[in-house]
């Protein structure tokens, strides 16, 4: 078991149970809900209730996948809730990948003006990224996360034992977001990442705590996202377009996906602007392409990428901002570049 302290919550990563159930404890609160999803609930809340003794949990179970990251789900949350009576003494308990915790956080940390949540992340990009830096919210009017709020959980439980009933796609999905930290802050454990053959056979446990570490670094340093936290949107201004444009054809990628698309023709610009030595880009590439299916991008879908990254909320002075690396483990923020170059990232990832 591992614990990283953060300002104001803790982070315990391996075998949680003992400190889950210390937390518990400890606050004694009134009540306690669970907020899980159809997989969820079948894949994790036994484990929980079983390693628990949580006295008449209040269970509320939301529809599952981005689609239902909404304001209509909050609304049977914050009912549910209601309902039951549930009083500033009350616990949330997020239990399931980024959607649970971003919406089951939002809910908790508006409801009554706030009742204590704890994040239990059951993805690998959940346990990664999301669980931590204090972003919650749903999507709204077609934009996501457009609303929502900052606000940091009571502690995160993080243990890999979930991640054994994780489909393949949403592990891989998830390993875009370790790979981007190795990236951009961390070249030692990209050189542990770059020995990975078979994401199935990986111990989880050693790789998510420098992960996380390089998070806690970012976000500590600006939590509100003002500077330097847009190191964490490598690979994201061309993989968001690439995401938002297969959203709706018969084959949308996962998130961590098209980040790793993003992150080849991000690592291209690096090297044409801000000195990424080519044979680092190659070994990003190579090792890239090793773990996720090659894709092509349609040269006629380059002018609408190139729009959407135009409209990315990232941008200033309608300039498309980018993150870039200078080599292996750094990054620098607030990068611009040609639209004719983009095209030759998207060129060069193709090839
Ligand atoms: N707050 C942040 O800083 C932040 C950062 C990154 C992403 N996000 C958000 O996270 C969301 C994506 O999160 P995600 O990738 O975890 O997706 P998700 O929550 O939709 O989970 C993916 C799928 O896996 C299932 N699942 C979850 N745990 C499982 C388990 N242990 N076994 C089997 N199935 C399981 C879920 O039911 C779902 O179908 C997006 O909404 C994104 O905006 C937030
Ligand atoms: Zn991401």
């Amino acid at each position: 078991m591992r614990k990283i302290d953060l300002k104001d919550y803790s982070i315990f990563v391996g075998d949680i149970w003992n400190d889950l159930n210390a937390f518990l404890k400890e606050k004694k609160y009134s009540r306690i809900v669970i907020i899980v999803d159809k997989n969820t609930k079948k894949q994790c809340l036994p484990k929980l209730l079983d390693k628990t003794n949580i006295d008449k949990p209040i269970l509320i179970k939301t529809k599952s996948g981005e689609l239902n990251k909404s304001i209509k789900s909050c609304n049977k949350i914050w009912k549910e809730m209601m309902d039951e009576g549930i009083d500033r003494n009350g616990l949330c308990i997020n239990l399931g990948g980024g959607v649970i915790g971003d919406m089951g956080g939002f809910c908790a940390a508006t409801f009554k003006r706030g009742i204590d949540f704890i994040q239990i992340p059951t993805t690998l990009l959940s346990q990664v990224d999301s669980s931590i830096g204090g972003k919650l919210g749903v999507d709204f009017a077609d934009v996501k996360n457009s609303v929502g709020l900052f606000k940091n959980p009571k502690a995160v439980f993080i243990d890999p034992c979930w991640l054994e009933s994780l489909p393949y796609r949403q592990l891989r999905s998830g390993f875009g977001e370790i790979i981007k930290h190795s990236l951009i802050d961390d070249s030692k454990q990209w050189k542990e990442l770059s020995q990975i053959k078979d994401l199935k056979k990986v111990d989880w446990s050693s790789i998510l705590v420098p992960s996380l570490m390089v998070k806690k670094r970012i976000v500590e340093a600006d939590p509100f996202e003002d500077n330097v936290r847009k190191a964490l949107n490598f690979g994201h201004t061309v993989g968001h377009a690439v995401e938002s444009h297969a959203l709706h054809s018969d084959q949308p990628y996962l998130h961590g996906e098209a980040i790793a698309i993003g992150m080849i023709c991000e690592a291209y610009l690096s090297a044409k602007i801000t000195g990424l030595p080519d044979s680092e880009l190659k070994n990003i590439k190579d090792f890239i392409n090793f773990h996720y299916d090659k894709n092509h991008l349609k040269e006629d879908s380059f002018p609408f990428l190139i729009h959407l990254m135009t409209k990315d909320k990232k941008n200033e002075r309608s300039e498309i901002n980018f993150t870039m690396l200078t080599e292996i483990g750094k990054a620098t923020i607030n990068q611009t570049c040609n639209h004719d170059l983009i095209l030759e990232s998207l060129d060069y990832f193709n090839n």
